[in-house]
């Protein structure tokens, strides 16, 4: 990577955060590693290699470093303070939104000042775009974090084309009504011509808010709203169409990387560390309580004690991700899933034949794509999820036919991949039961299931959907749709 100076571009990408994270040690020595989460896997293989700048956060609070460029990708770091961190990252964005787009899974916070401080990180993160992006360039921003940017772009540059993708859930109005800047919100996002959505559902949320929080008239996929005429954000009358368009991975990538020798003999190395058992269980998330981790634990901590599941014969390993540690609704699930796993262990396990492997790391793409193709029942539990990627990437590890996907039906992923073993993570028993069919059901129809998963994903990759959204972005609005929806 080097360092280079001020450039416009045609394609500008805004996200909260950048594709790496730069990190300290105690010695001083900088290192740069990949963020976490899904939006990064999704964007870095449709962004690697395009002429484009990527505008967002280096993950730690201070000055923002300088530009530098990450192959034909311009990263341009935009800095927040302590404060910021605080009150804009940690808390309107991960403990106002992101509970509330997550069906209040645990309760919102509202705070005046955390909006003061929403408001003042989208304006740094417009500053930002406002000057790299080129006259007439298309800005595509993503995800919760942002959605004021696309009104605060507008009216600072109406040359632009401005899409913006939701990688979360739109929660129903019901619930996002109760949000005190329920308006300002929407007013923001309608800057955008084109605001794509991981589910129909989700992209009618958005408008029946529209509908009902602004008094927008809504026809089919087409919002027009008549503005105001109170000089604040957003004020100029606005149309603007929203579309569900599914995110997806490199498929192509994955399954070559997943059949690497390297991979392989990773992936047989772990089965043998785990003892060589008959099934392997694995769950892979953030350390997230939409991720569904606590009922996952209650459900193989009762198959446990049924005596339908035993180690050696069958070991569960749960990955998780640290995320967001200083919030703490975080810091509540990780003491309580600790306390559990070590509990499911110390009534369960026996010296040398462990129940349930924890594991709180982050890992590189290889040794996840090992650990896949290691597990025999794969079980993404969420209570609410945009997408889950896990459960794509999963199903492509599996190239050689075997393994089986239990799959939360409250994932945007469910929408697609219906030859999963479907489950509701709120109903134990019924979760057990999927859990015990996905380990027992007959070979060649479990198979059967994920070739089918497979060819979905394959046709369903990362680049149809960007494809897709940009496609979309470029006819929105006034002109139909070339494509709505992938
Ligand atoms: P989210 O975006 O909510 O984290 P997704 O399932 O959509 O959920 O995406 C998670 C991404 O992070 C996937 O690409 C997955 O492989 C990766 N990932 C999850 N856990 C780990 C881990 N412990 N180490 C490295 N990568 C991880
Ligand atoms: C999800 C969100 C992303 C976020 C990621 C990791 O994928 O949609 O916007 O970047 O989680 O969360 P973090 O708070 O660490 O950025």
């Amino acid at each position: 990577m080097v360092s280079s100076a001020a450039r416009t571009f045609d394609l500008v990408i805004a996200a909260n955060r950048l594709p790496v994270d730069r990190s300290v040690s105690p010695d001083g020595t900088v290192t740069w590693r990949t963020s976490p989460g899904g939006l990064v896997t999704a964007m870095e293989s449709v962004m690697h290699e395009r002429e484009a700048a990527w505008v967002g956060w280096a993950g730690f609070p201070g000055e923002a470093p300088d530009p530098f460029d990450d192959g034909l990708l311009r990263l341009h770091p935009v800095g927040l303070t302590a404060e910021d961190v605080t009150d804009f990252y940690e808390g309107f964005s991960n403990d106002t939104l992101w509970p509330l787009y997550h069906d209040v899974i645990v309760p919102p916070t509202y705070h005046r000042s955390w909006w003061h401080a929403y408001r003042r990180v989208n304006e740094k993160f417009t500053d930002a775009v406002a000057e790299v992006a080129a006259e007439g360039a298309t800005v595509w921003v993503h995800d919760y974090q942002l959605q004021l940017v696309p009104a605060m772009l507008r009216d600072r540059r109406p040359d632009l084309r401005i899409g913006w993708f939701n990688h979360i859930p739109f929660p129903p109005v019901e619930l996002f009504a109760q949000l005190p800047w329920r308006a300002m919100l929407l007013r923001g996002l309608l800057g955008a011509d084109f605001l794509g959505f991981q589910r129909p559902d989700d992209a009618r949320n958005f408008l029946r808010g529209c509908r009902s929080v602004l008094g927008a008239s809504v026809k089919g996929d087409v919002v027009t709203w008549q503005g105001a005429d109170d000089g604040r954000l957003g004020a100029g009358p606005r149309v603007a169409r929203a579309g569900s368009v599914p995110i997806s991975i490199d498929a192509e990538g994955f399954r070559k990387l997943a059949d690497s020798p390297g991979v392989r003999a990773r992936a047989t190395e772990i089965r043998a560390s785990l003892g060589d058992p008959e099934v392997v269980l694995l769950g892979v998330d953030r350390l997230d309580y939409t991720k569904g981790i606590r009922h996952r634990l209650r459900a193989i901590e009762e198959l446990l004690a049924d005596g339908e599941i035993a180690p050696p014969q069958v070991t569960f390993v749960q990955v998780a991700t640290p995320s967001r540690e200083r919030v703490e609704a975080y810091r509540t699930l990780r003491e309580q899933i600790e306390a559990t796993v070590g509990r499911i262990n110390g009534d369960f396990s026996h010296l040398g034949d462990t129940a349930v492997h924890y594991l709180h790391q982050s890992y590189g793409r290889e040794e996840m794509a090992a650990l896949f193709k290691v597990a025999d029942v794969m079980l993404v539990t969420p209570l609410r999820d945009g997408m889950n990627l896990v459960a794509k990437e999963y199903v492509t590890a599996r190239h050689d036919g075997g393994g089986a996907l239990v799959l939360s039906e409250f994932t945007g992923a469910a929408e697609e991949m219906r030859s999963a073993y479907l489950c509701n993570p709120h109903d134990i028993a019924g979760l057990k039961e999927t859990i015990l069919r996905a380990i027992r059901d007959d070979p060649a129809l479990k198979r059967r299931r994920m070739a089918s998963l497979r060819r979905r994903v394959r046709r369903h990759d990362v680049q149809t959907w960007a494809e897709a959204f940009l496609t979309a972005l470029d006819a929105a609005p006034g002109k139909p749709a070339v494509r709505k929806e992938v």
